[in-house]
């Protein structure tokens, strides 16, 4: 057996606490007021062009999960957006981020994958760099390239940061990246969550129709669950019961199961909310990390388009469960994670074809899903 990582006791107790008298009043935790959310917003290239430029290419992205650059000289292409991205483990053990782009006549460096290596040469002409970025090879440059600067050839690097066990990158070269305010609100909460001890144990890729946003929207409330999810995972949820915390641009979601119960004096350290909840982080803007009892699904998306989407649906483990043995336990619930989703994408997909009909002009949020409203509105502060 391996160890739950924990909350504090007395904040588990109190998130609990919380949505049980509100159930037991029959109340809802319940946003001050309706808000609405303009159907441009999800279908127009403008928009998604201005998302582009201000949110994806300016904020803390996380491009990978540590475990992904195991040793030095691991290396890793990512696409973020439609900037190829280039994740390394440089020699001094540092993750680095560059633009996969060749510095000669800007040829594709490194071709889709991953792997162990310190010498990355463009398949063009050769040209070739160290992890570190630097240009180290130049076929034939005395007479070809005479005094070449090699300094000035360096791969484009992008601000990138190792930390709470993920990579985290800005996709603007020239963005400020401001990543202890952006990560400090969070910090805590991953702690316990211990992400850093988890490892990759499944994961799939798949392409979606339908915007980023009303794919972090659907993660964002419990009031569709007895709905869409009935034939899943519905019935082990209370109805229309979940509440949120903001934390910084982030939003932590509570959804108690229901046979949720609270630590009884002498539980000691054997209860804990994990068995009682499941607890959905929305790290801003394109990831969710829903905490189950033994694992966490990280859903992290790649917007392509207004309405197209990728999305990446990892199961992380704790890493000394990630073994041939327990491959059939991790697997089983990866499914059970990929079905429950993709009840949700389908939704969203039909969501998506119901906005280009011109039906509404505006999506509502209830009060039941203001952490939608405040999600959205966090979007809206960065354009
Ligand atoms: S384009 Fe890469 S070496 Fe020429
Ligand atoms: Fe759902």
């Amino acid at each position: 057996m391996f160890t739950k990582t924990k909350m504090d006791r007395a904040q588990e107790v109190a998130l609990l606490e919380e949505l049980l008298g509100l159930k037991e009043n029959s109340l809802f935790f319940l946003d001050y007021a309706v808000q609405f959310s303009h159907v441009d917003r999800y279908v127009t290239e403008t928009r998604f062009d201005r998302e582009m430029a201000s949110v994806f290419r300016a904020v803390p992205l996380i491009a990978a999960h540590a475990s992904e650059l195991p040793e030095r000289g691991s290396y890793l292409t990512r696409q973020i957006g439609d900037l190829p991205v280039l994740l390394t483990r440089g020699k001094d053990g540092r993750a680095n981020a560059f633009v996969n782009v060749c510095r000669h006549r800007g040829a594709r460096l490194v071709a889709e994958g991953k792997g162990c290596k310190h010498a990355f040469s463009c398949p063009y002409h050769a040209w070739t760099w160290n992890s570190s970025g630097d240009l180290r090879g130049v076929p034939h440059e005395k007479q070809g390239f005479p005094d070449l600067e090699r300094s000035a050839y360096a791969l484009k690097r992008l601000p990138a940061t190792e930390r709470l066990g993920l990579i985290w990158v800005v996709a603007g070269p020239l963005a400020e990246p401001e990543f202890d305010a952006f990560l400090k609100p969070v910090e805590r909460d991953f702690g316990w969550l211990g992400v850093t001890g988890l490892g990759i144990a499944a994961c799939d890729l798949t392409v979606l129709g339908a915007n980023w946003k009303l794919l972090l929207e659907g993660g964002l409330e419990a009031y569709h669950f007895k709905v869409t999810h009935k034939e899943t995972i519905g019935s082990h949820f209370l109805d229309n019961i979940s509440s949120y915390q903001v934390l910084g641009p982030h939003i932590r979601s509570v959804l108690p199961r229901s046979r949720v119960t609270l630590p009884e004096t002498g539980d000691g350290e054997s209860w804990s909310i994990r068995d009682h909840a499941n607890v959905l982080y929305t790290v801003f803007p394109l990831n969710q990390f829903l905490v189950m009892q033994d694992h966490v699904a990280w859903i992290s998306l790649n917007p392509l388009a207004p309405d197209r989407t990728e999305a990446m649906i990892v199961t992380l483990a704790p890493q000394e469960t990630i073994a041939e043995d327990r491959m059939d336990h991790w697997r089983r619930n990866h499914k059970i994670t990929s079905v429950t989703l993709s009840e949700d994408f389908e939704v969203n997909e039909a969501v998506q074809a119901g906005l280009a009909s011109g039906a509404n002009e505006f999506l509502t949020f209830g009060r039941y899903e203001g952490a939608l409203h405040r999600f959205n509105d966090e979007v809206e502060k960065r354009l």
